[in-house]
This record gives C-alpha cells, sequence and structure tokens, in this order.
C-alpha cells in the first residue's frame, strides 16, 4: 500500500508503522544522493516553519534550518526566552496562534505531553526535536548511518546501548528497534534500568515485528553487536546528579576492551553527541577537577576507525528533511 504521510505529527516511532519507517528511510537516502548531486526541487518552497527549543541543540537546530532553507522553506527559531509561550499565554493558545502563520512547528523541551498538546491545538505537523523521553529523528538518522556501514538488514542487526538506560535516547532506540524488527540491549545499572511501562509497550510491539528488547548488566551481552551505542550520562537538566551517575556508570563506559567484547572486529560505536570523550569541554573539565570523570567514551574509542558519530551528525540533516518533506 502506497505510504502517504502529508499532514501528520512526528512525536514517537511508535505512531509509525514499519513501512512508514521504512518509507522516511528510503526519501532520506534520495534526498542526501540528490544534494550530493547538486539537485534541489525546492520541494518545500512557500512553506513556513518554526522552531521552538527550550533546550539548547547544535545539531537538531542547524539540520532543520538548513533541511528547510535548502528546500526553499521560511524558517523562525524561537528559545525559551523570545515568546510568551508558558508565561504569558497557554500552551493551548500559542499552539493555535503558530497553527496560523506556519506550515509546521519543531519543538525541544521536557515533558512529551508539550509536544502532543502543539500537534493538537496547532492543526499542523508538529516534529519532537527531543523531549525527556523521546528523540525520534535521532533515530531515523542513526538508521540511516547504520544501513550506510553495516552490510545486514535493519532486521538482522544488534545494537548495544551503553549507559544511562532509562534515558530519551534509549527509549527512543527501544520503540524504533521494535518497530523495525532489531535486536536491542539496553546495557547498564539495574538501578537505571528501562521503565517496566516502556519495557511493556515495547515487548507488544516486538511480538508483531520479531524484535528482540532486552536489558541487561552484564558485558557479556555485547557479544555479536554490529552496533555499541553510547550517550552523555546525565541528561539535560539532570546535571545535579552528575556524581551519583559517575559512580554507577563507571563500568558502563565505552573502552576498546568493550569493543573488542562483541567479537565483531567491525563494530561501529555511534553517538548522538554531544559527547564527553576527552577534557576539551568546561564541564568535563570542571567535574574532573572535582574529582569525577563524566567521560561516557574514551577518547581511543571516539578517534578510532569504528566510531560513526560524525556520519551519523551529517546525517540528522537529511533525515530531518526527508520528515518535514514527507509530512509537509
Ligand atoms: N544529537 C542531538 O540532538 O544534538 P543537539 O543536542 O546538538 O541537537
Ligand atoms: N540524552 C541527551 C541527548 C542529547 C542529544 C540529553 O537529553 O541531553
Amino acid at each position: 500500500m502506497a505510504v502517504n504521510l502529508k499532514g501528520r505529527s512526528f512525536l514517537t516511532l511508535m505512531d509509525f508503522t514499519p513501512s512508514e519507517i521504512r518509507y522516511m528511510l528510503d526519501l532520506s537516502h534520495d534526498l542526501k544522493a540528490k544534494k550530493r548531486a547538486g539537485i534541489s526541487n525546492y520541494i518545500l518552497k512557500g512553506k513556513n516553519i518554526v522552531l521552538l527549543f527550550e533546550k539548547t541543540s547544535t545539531r537538531t537546530r542547524c539540520a532543520f534550518e538548513v533541511g528547510a532553507l535548502e528546500e526553499g522553506a521560511h524558517v523562525t527559531y524561537l528559545d525559551q526566552n523570545s515568546s510568551q509561550m508558558g508565561k504569558k499565554e497557554s500552551l493551548e493558545d500559542t499552539a493555535k496562534v503558530l497553527g496560523r502563520y506556519y506550515d509546521g512547528i519543531e519543538y525541544r523541551g521536557y515533558k512529551q505531553s508539550v509536544v502532543e498538546d502543539l500537534a493538537k491545538y496547532s492543526g499542523v505537523p508538529v516534529w519532537n526535536g527531543l523531549t525527556d523521553v523521546d528523540h525520534p529523528t535521532q533515530i531515523l538518522a542513526d538508521m540511516l548511518t547504520i544501513e550506510e556501514h553495516v552490510a545486514k538488514p535493519l532486521n538482522k542487526v544488534k545494537v548495544v546501548f551503553a549507559g544511562d538506560t532509562r534515558n530519551n535516547m534509549t527509549y527512543a532506540w527501544m520503540y524504533g528497534c521494535a518497530k523495525m524488527g532489531m535486536h536491542f540491549v539496553a546495557f547498564g545499572p539495574q538501578e537505571l534500568a528501562p521503565s517496566k511501562e516502556v519495557m511493556d509497550r515495547v515487548q507488544e510491539v516486538a511480538k508483531e515485528t520479531g524484535a528482540i528488547i532486552e536489558f541487561s548488566s552484564d558485558s557479556a551481552s555485547v557479544q555479536n553487536a554490529d552496533v555499541i551505542y553510547s550517550d552523555v550520562w546525565a541528561s539535560m537538566g539532570e546535571e545535579d546528579q552528575i556524581p551519583a551517575r559517575v559512580k554507577l556508570l563507571t563500568p558502563y563506559k565505552v573502552t576498546m576492551e568493550l569493543l573488542q567484547k562483541t567479537g565483531n572486529p567491525d563494530v561501529i560505536f555511534m553517538h548522538c553527541l554531544p559527547a564527553f570523550h576527552d577534557f576539551e569541554t568546561k564541564m568535563a573539565k570542571e567535574w574532573m577537577d572535582k574529582g569525577f570523570d563524566i567521560r561516557e567514551v574514551t577518547d581511543e574509542v571516539f578517534r578510532s576507525r569504528h566510531c560513526v558519530a560524525f556520519d551519523e551528525a551529517e546525517n540528522r540533516m537529511h533525515t530531518i528533511k526527508a520528515i518535514m518533506v514527507a509530512t509537509l
């Protein structure tokens, strides 16, 4: 059956069928090839989009801006201090106003209910640019990157996520892998295990797609992995928890030894970025001065041939462009 995503919001991969996700990936491959060939069809000419950011961003903001501009759309960027939203005007009223001006709305912030409400009240497609519990545009870019680097169909790929296994990236991966029939291991401490609610939801989908979604604290679970994935140990807004996280997550740091444990010489290392892999950031340096090494991956792994994090970063743009093109 033909896939038509016009007018749809992109709030979580759980809202999409495997064929719809496949369609967005194929469109991403196609738009990437067209960009490489210098071809633009200005598919979004005459469209206006607004980007709402309540948390900081490099990749997601720039990917939306460049992706939209390359296809001929106009972009407005609003950070948390430059609109009335939530302070002088309710979310519902703001959404109703934005829906009168814009053809699509991107939102990055805290609660998932905010993207849901924006979609409910604006009447235009809303795209989730990260919430506390999901980051679906990142997963599309990661799947595209896997298809470029791993010579297997997605449903034969094993991804191991090492670290904070109840953050937005883990949950987004669990949803994506469940939908695409992949093998996913959340590898982290019991104290940070995925919630039962999320595990139950993905197991329901896995029954249909043949996916395997597991949690493990045992490093033997990395065996035969195609992908080792990591993310910061404390997400935006959780910085006060850093000392406790360092204690809990240091055994789950991605090292060459962990990559070797996979038994796969071609295993790839992936990271949504930004990453703490050296002491060239203010945060990593300041915490180290206080006795906490917050690096979730060693510099050796990050700079090795295994790391494809910058290909992933590039693919944010191609996949976000595809999401806008598909839904507008
Ligand atoms: N990966 C990602 O979402 O990066 P930004 O926080 O820079 O947008
Ligand atoms: N878990 C991270 C992802 C950043 C892209 C955070 O929310 O800060």
